[in-house]
């Protein structure tokens, strides 16, 4: 099995080239120097010498406030780019994998989000990243649409670090109660990424760790499991505005992700901790 990696220094390019390594792929792990997404001739040539049969692309845009004055360069990374890696696996019939958001949500629903639900999405991140799963629906080729949230892991900027780096030395610290998600950890994303694709049930999909949190319990687990003794206090959305709004409740549900699988993924709680434990030493 060949397969390209865009976008394989960031967080979870990096989970990926390591999962399909581990399963004995041939892995073409290209960082952003090695192939710009958003470069039509540099990716017809590089898809010429590699001939890849699978591609999965974790580059993105993913500044979401940065986005909102940097609009240009989120919606050709995250809008255009996406429809040119998918014209090119058409036509050198490799499959695609294709990591989205949540954040093409409005967040208003009372329930979590099913894969038929109505995008609506509310800040411009948000609005380039549903332009790209458009661009590789239309673009004819064979894809897996898996949309993400709240992604933690190995070698990358997240919340379970910034909250234990704010944490250290503090006697509290105030996190937003009025948010709520599911946390993804990068390994556990990039082991489904490599069954799903492995199943050739080619869709859009939703793939998070098990459970719902605020983004207050989330800094109260990872708090609670680095022994810490940081209080954690509540407070809204409105105490601490950023320039892009987000959705209040964005979970996603899980089906048809968890029968396609055939399991349910990890609970976000064994996530953190799994983390914790092994990859965060406090001297980070
Ligand atoms: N992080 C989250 O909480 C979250 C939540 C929901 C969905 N997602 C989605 O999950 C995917 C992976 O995100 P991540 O957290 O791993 O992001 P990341 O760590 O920011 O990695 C993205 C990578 O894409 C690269 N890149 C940017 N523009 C590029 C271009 N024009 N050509 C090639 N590479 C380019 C970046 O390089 P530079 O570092 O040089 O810019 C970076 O290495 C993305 O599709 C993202 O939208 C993430």
């Amino acid at each position: 099995m060949r397969v390209l990696i865009t976008g394989a220094a960031g967080m979870l390019g990096r989970q990926v080239k390591e999962e399909f390594t581990k399963r004995g792929a041939t892995v073409y792990p290209l960082a952003r120097k090695d192939l710009d997404i958003t470069d039509y001739n540099a990716i017809t040539k590089t898809f010429k010498n590699i001939t890849p049969e699978t591609v999965v692309n974790c580059a993105a845009y993913t500044n979401v406030d940065g986005a909102e004055t940097e609009k240009e360069v989120a919606f050709a990374v995250n809008g255009l780019a996406p429809r040119l890696l998918g014209l090119t696996c058409r036509k050198y019939n490799a499959s695609m994998v294709h990591i989205s958001t949540d954040y093409i949500f409005n967040g208003q629903s009372k329930k979590p989000y099913l894969i038929s639900d109505i995008p609506d999405p509310i800040n411009i991140y948000g609005a380039s990243k549903l332009m790209g799963e458009q661009g590789i629906r239309e673009s004819g080729c064979n894809y897996f649409i898996i949309r993400v949230s709240w992604l933690f892991g190995l070698g990358g900027k997240h919340f379970v670090d910034t909250i234990l780096k704010l944490a250290k030395g503090r006697d509290s610290l105030k996190v937003v109660n009025d948010q709520q998600g599911s946390p993804t950890y990068t390994p556990d994303l990039a082991r489904a990424i490599a069954d799903l694709s492995g199943t050739g049930i080619y869709g859009t999909y939703h793939y998070t760790n098990s459970g719902i949190t605020t983004w207050h319990g989330f800094a109260k687990k990872v708090i609670e499991l680095s022994g810490l003794t940081t209080k954690i206090e509540p407070c809204s959305t409105a105490e601490f505005p950023r320039p892009a709004r987000r959705p209040m409740s964005s979970a996603l549900d899980l089906f048809p992700t968890t029968r396609v699988l055939g399991y349910t993924p990890p609970s976000w709680e064994d996530a953190v901790e799994h983390y914790i434990k092994n990859y965060h030493t406090m001297e980070d």
